[in-house]
């Protein structure tokens, strides 16, 4: 694993051709048509073939685009059938930037996967005192709390701890409906969609998992418009006011 300092200064030096190469792509050759299924963050051992990957790290990770992720995505608005993730927005430092950004490239009716250290699970168990669910990735801790520290944070690399709540929240802020925790965590609502990611997800604890898994939906364009004809007769209230 780079250290914290090697990742600044690949950030610092790549992170602007990054954002010229995402605007490339988003604007002369990103898909528009047809279905279109992105997974952020893919590291070279979970590359899935089918799907667009998107990753900055061209070294040692495999992309179909090498983009930021911290910026804008490379794809147009509402294109995306599909977005799946696994690990990866922990390290972003604004979610809720990333979680507006996955709403705007989602087709109406589109749907994201994504997944991360599990907050929830791991708070559980640090109250329990159960030493033994915790890893000694990255470093190897004898304490309850060195060990919640290194499963959070990761050396620093985790900006964020992620829990169902905070997803719930920022959610459905944004407009995503039937956001829904996976549990078990290899279970989807869209086979269709995500057959291929739940093959590459790990878990080794299925009822504390380590990993959060989340799905949520761009509502289709008849809700919208549901909400929108719903909506109508409480702004002509308010307008009264
Ligand atoms: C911990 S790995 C997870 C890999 C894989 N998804 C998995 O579940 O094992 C995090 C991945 O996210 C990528 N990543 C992290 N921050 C990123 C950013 N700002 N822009 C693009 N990719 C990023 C890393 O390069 C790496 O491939």
């Amino acid at each position: 694993m780079l250290n914290r300092k090697a990742k600044d200064i690949f950030y610092k030096f790549a992170g602007p051709l990054m954002m010229v190469n995402g605007y490339i792509y988003r604007n002369f050759r990103a898909q528009t048509e047809g279905q279109l299924k992105v997974h952020l963050g893919p590291g070279r051992a979970n590359y899935i073939s089918g799907w667009v990957n998107v990753d900055a790290n061209m070294f040692t990770g495999k992309c179909d685009v090498w983009a930021d992720l911290r910026n804008s995505l490379p794809f147009r608005s509402g294109t995306v059938d599909a977005f799946y993730s696994h690990h990866v927005i922990e390290h972003l430092p604004d979610i809720r930037f990333h979680l507006n950004e996955v709403f705007r490239c989602l087709k109406p009716g589109g749907v994201y996967r994504v997944g991360g250290p599990n907050g929830d699970s791991a708070i559980a168990k640090f109250i329990e005192n159960d030493l033994s669910w915790f890893g000694d990735f990255p470093d190897k801790r004898e304490s309850i709390g060195g060990k919640f520290e290194n499963f959070i944070f990761c050396r620093c690399e985790h900006l964020t701890i992620l829990t169902f709540t905070m997803f719930e929240e920022f959610m459905s802020d944004i407009g995503y409906k039937d956001i829904r925790l996976c549990k078990p965590v290899k279970e989807t609502n869209y086979p269709k969609l995500f057959s291929d990611c739940l093959l590459k997800e790990y878990e080794s604890d299925f009822e504390k998992p380590h990993t959060l898994i989340i799905e949520a939906k761009k509502p289709d364009a008849e809700s919208t418009l549901h909400c929108a004809e719903a909506a109508l007769p409480g702004q002509l209230d308010q307008s009264k006011d």
